[in-house]
């Protein structure tokens, strides 16, 4: 069974996305189930399992496709459910423009301070170590074309995407159709999640060599956490906030 994506109330304050009561874990998708409770990351992330730019698969397919004993992933997800401690304010829940609002506040802006600081730091250690480590000089370029991608894909959603989100949540209509905008923003999701793929590999998964100078590890560091924090932000583009958007235009037309 493939869940409904996303809420008719997506205007309220109910999540925006969710499936039919019910629906067991391995059904539903995994960029639904880490809609629902960001806590689940951590366990995707710990199978590397590809919760925004593949969101779209069930936890079944996904755990196939890793050849991974689904009922230990669901176990751990049903673990995660029972942690006492509070859950962190989930942002899924956002109304589609405060949604938009948050994505540009948190994650344009963790982007915009960090990306030329791991400019220069990447710059740097391909300069002092490329002749002897040439993965790191590969780094760099991949590094700088994600970097103009990103740049750019920012900018079309603050100016194009996002105030057309807006102006359809005040009941507006869109300008123009939405479905040319959301597919090049999730081509651009998919060429910065393969670009951060292959970061991983050349670095052997962000780990530094033991005699690595403080810039060599800074960078890694630095790139391990941009990761982290661009899964999460495409997650919440991919998973919730596209869904919404799209559903916003068809009840306008
Ligand atoms: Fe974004
Ligand atoms: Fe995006």
């Amino acid at each position: 069974m493939r869940p409904n994506r996303v809420n008719s109330t997506c205007m309220s304050h109910q999540p925006n996305v969710f499936s039919p009561p019910g629906t067991p874990l391995l059904d539903r998708t995994v960029g639904e189930l880490v809609a629902e409770r960001p806590g689940r990351s951590r366990v995707f992330h710990s199978y590397n399992i590809d919760f925004c730019c593949q969101g779209g698969r069930t936890l079944r397919e996904a755990c196939a496709r890793k050849g991974l004993t689904s009922d230990l992933v669901v176990e751990q997800l049903e673990a995660e459910l029972a942690d006492p401690s509070p859950p962190a304010r989930n942002p899924a829940n956002l109304p589609p423009a405060e949604l938009a609002a948050y994505i540009v506040e948190t994650h344009h802006g963790f982007l915009r301070r960090e990306l030329p600081r791991l400019h220069a730091m990447s710059e740097r250690v391909a300069q002092v170590h490329g002749g002897h480590t040439p993965a790191l000089v590969e780094m760099f370029h991949v590094f700088i074309g994600m970097e103009a991608e990103l740049t750019g894909h920012m900018l079309k959603e603050e100016q194009i995407l996002f105030p057309a989100v807006v102006a359809l949540t005040l009941g507006g209509p869109a300008p123009g159709s939405l479905e040319g905008p959301i597919a090049c923003m999730i081509h651009e999701h998919e060429e910065v999640g393969a670009a951060l793929d292959r970061l991983r590999e050349l670095s052997h998964g962000f780990k530094p060599s033991p005699d690595a100078c403080n810039t060599y590890r800074a960078l890694f560091a630095g790139l391990s956490d941009l990761e982290q924090d661009v899964h999460r932000h495409v997650h919440l583009e991919n998973a919730v906030l596209l869904p919404a958007a799209r559903k916003l235009a068809e009840k306008s037309r």
